[in-house]
């Protein structure tokens, strides 16, 4: 990666280019030494399950760092976050159990890596091998949820608590936002301690999905053209298909790595960084935890959800969700006459540098350099 300037309160036309090839730029320094170790202090001082996202010590990592002024550069306006996702992920050897994909944990390449479009309805996957034919192990799956048996439908809600359609006719399986921030509050700087890992330049692939399957039918996400939602050739029978496979072979050539089914898995990229260096990604890019196997702490990195608040400027959004169009718990919200939120989100799912206001002239000159 090119050399970065240190602190930058916009991105530099060097940063905007990687923004616009791999779908993420990591800015070194982002968020000063004293909001580094005021969220850490604040982990230190957390008591069991106590949710520390809307702790000010975590959200002053974007609201009083160089990340709010870059993205309002890069990207425009948005709600300040009043809460997060604490992502601690401590030391664990590989897992005998079945991840979200259906395969056992230890199994998986890359660190047990899930690469996955976000905004996605996810259930806890079934831990034993499942039996029937594909629509009764569908008909259990969706049926186990935190809400219980609703059948398919756009109530039905994860245990992630995304919804498993945002909208009412089911034209759309996944929720959506405009950027994704990443703050690193520990050394992340050698692999395989628990990074955040991510499909480098699979943002266009994504979004080139996303086209093609709305020019099918206009559905978009999971369970629109090419996009099933459950593999059932894995070893529990029931795993998730978090990426369409047409975007998966892109990436996959003869290095790839492969599960003992012979498999082979696109290799993403660990984003390596030191304790105040924030990434910032397009919501388009394939993601993932990784496992934290030589860590010697746990990982801590803190992740935001942002969206321009162009596209429902009527609507808050927390700085956690994956589907705003929604309630956190699913609720329904209300729209004015002539405000299709499902066909607002489609758009920008389809057109990703859309919301990125001070992308537009990077993409037009790289674009015309292709
Ligand atoms: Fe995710």
């Amino acid at each position: 990666m090119e050399p970065q300037r240190k602190s930058g309160r916009t991105l530099t036309t060097e940063q905007k280019r990687t923004l616009y090839r791999d779908g993420y730029v990591i800015i070194k320094n982002a968020v000063s030494k004293e909001l580094v170790d005021a969220a850490l202090a604040r982990i230190k001082s957390a008591l069991k399950g106590e949710n520390l996202g809307p702790d000010p010590a975590m959200t002053n990592l974007v609201n009083k760092s160089d990340v709010t002024p870059v993205l309002h550069e890069a990207m425009g306006y948005f709600d300040p976050p009043v809460t997060c996702q604490v992502g601690v992920r401590k030391v664990t050897p590989p897992g005998e159990h079945f991840n979200q994909l259906g395969y056992h944990e230890k199994d998986q390449p890359y660190f047990a890596a899930e690469p996955h479009v976000d905004g996605s309805m996810t259930i806890a996957i079934p831990q034993t091998v499942q039996e029937g034919e594909p629509d009764d192990i569908y008909a259990r799956y969706i049926a186990s949820g935190p809400k219980g048996n609703l059948g398919r439908s756009p109530e039905v809600m994860g245990h992630n608590m995304v919804p498993m359609f945002e909208d009412p006719e089911m034209t759309l399986g996944l929720g959506s936002f405009t950027a994704f921030v990443f703050v690193c509050l520990n050394d992340q700087t050698q692999p395989g301690c628990g990074q955040t890992t991510l499909l480098k330049g699979a943002h266009h692939s994504v979004e080139k999905f996303f086209q093609w399957q709305y020019a099918q039918n206009g559905h978009v996400g999971v369970e629109g053209p090419g996009w099933p939602r459950l593999d059932h050739d894995v070893p529990n029978r029931c795993g998730l298909i978090y990426l369409p496979q047409a975007v998966q072979d892109e990436f996959i050539d003869e290095h790839s790595e492969t599960t003992p089914d012979g498999r082979k898995w696109p290799k993403p990229t660990q984003i390596l960084m030191e304790p105040g260096d924030a990434c910032i990604t397009v919501y388009q890019i394939p993601h993932s935890g990784t496992r934290n196997e030589f860590g010697t702490e746990s990982r801590k990195t803190i992740i935001f959800r942002i969206r321009n608040k162009k596209r429902q400027p009527d609507k808050m959004v927390n700085g956690v969700s994956d589907h705003p169009d929604r309630g956190q718990m699913g609720e329904w919200l209300e729209f004015e006459p002539g405000n299709d939120p499902w066909e607002r989100s489609k758009y920008a799912m389809c057109h990703m540098w859309d919301e990125w206001e001070g992308m537009h002239d990077t993409v037009e000159a790289m674009r015309a350099e292709r």
